[in-house]
């Protein structure tokens, strides 16, 4: 990834106060790793449920952070179908409290969305003045925190982001994988198009964010598109696994929750920041060195 030199400017060499929320998440994972030579304070639903105001109140208050990454989130995205007051309690209203929080203690705040706030009807990528309209009750509690944190906080960061994968959990890769390892076929949806995003790009280029006290909407992913038809074959391609990826439709696979079709986000926003993520396929290939399944098919 290409962004200016932290050590340009002599701020840019102080170590930042960082909370973050999510610490054991994909993301937050990579995020924990990042941040290791910061002051981090890094906390999972067991340290801090986001329901529990009181709760997010006092670890911000006692740590009083620079910056508070809120990663944390109920990610189950055909869950909250079923589970609307939990998606909401946990995605919208947790969202609240921590920005509420923030305000109170004088800390920014880093938001993580995601592109299922879109409809997925453009066939253009999305820019962040797009209006939101999410299909799913996932993509509707990340909407409406959206919408609210900027109330809360003006300058709030809302950092969107799409199809993400790493390492220390699940993520698609590393499902087609272990499929593919097993399976002489696997068949993948080919009409749904984003951009798959390496936990590591991204956690990097949020740390960027915050050096340059960034704040209003930002889409953040790997660069290029594809869809998961296209990412499932680049990974058996990649593995050098012998399995056919088989292209079918999402009608041939229903899930509870709608997923756009079309969900590519303009890295427009991102580049004002002069940052420049790295194409998701180089991604790929860095997040296969470094995996553990790879190594054991090897
Ligand atoms: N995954 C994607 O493809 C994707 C795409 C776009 C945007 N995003 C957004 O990116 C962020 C990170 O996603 P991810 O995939 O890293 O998520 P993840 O792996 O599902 O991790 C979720 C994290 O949230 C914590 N959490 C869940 N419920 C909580 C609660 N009630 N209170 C406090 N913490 C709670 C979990 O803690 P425990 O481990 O203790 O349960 C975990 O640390 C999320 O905001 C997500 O909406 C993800």
């Amino acid at each position: 990834m290409r962004a200016e030199s932290w050590d340009q400017n002599s701020r840019y060499n102080a170590t930042m106060r960082v909370t973050l929320f999510g610490a054991s998440g994909l993301l937050g994972q990579a995020l924990a790793q990042e941040l290791s030579a910061e002051q981090l304070t890094a906390l999972s639903s067991r340290d801090a449920d986001l329901r529990d105001h009181a709760r997010v109140r006092a670890v911000i208050h006692d740590f009083r952070p620079e910056w508070i990454l809120l990663s944390a989130a109920y990610t189950d995205v055909d869950g909250c179908e079923s589970n609307r007051d939990m998606a909401f309690a946990v995605n919208c209203e947790g969202a609240i409290n921590v920005a509420q929080a923030a305000r109170e203690a004088g800390s920014r705040l880093l938001f993580l969305s995601t592109d299922y706030v879109f409809d997925g009807s453009k066939r253009s990528p999305y820019e962040i003045s797009d209006a939101r309209n999410p299909a799913s009750v996932y993509g509707e509690s990340k909407a409406c925190a959206e919408e609210r944190l900027l109330e809360i906080l003006p300058e709030v960061c809302i950092a969107r982001t799409s199809w993400l994968f790493g390492h220390g959990g699940k993520c698609f890769p590393a499902t087609i994988l272990k499929l593919a390892s097993t399976r002489p076929e696997i068949s993948v949806v080919n009409d749904q198009r984003g951009s798959p995003t390496f936990t590591r790009d991204l956690a990097s280029a949020l740390a960027h964010l915050c050096r340059a006290d960034a704040h209003g909407i930002v889409h953040i992913t790997n660069s290029g598109d594809c869809t998961w038809y296209d990412f499932a074959t680049e990974i058996v391609r990649a593995s050098g696994l012998p399995t056919k990826v088989k292209p079918v439709t999402t009608a041939e696979f229903p899930r509870p929750a709608r997923r756009p079709a079309y969900s590519v986000l303009s890295p427009a926003s991102l580049h004002t920041y002069n940052i420049h993520m790295p194409e998701w396929r180089d991604a790929l290939r860095r997040y296969l060195e470094t995996s553990p399944i790879v190594s054991a098919l090897q």
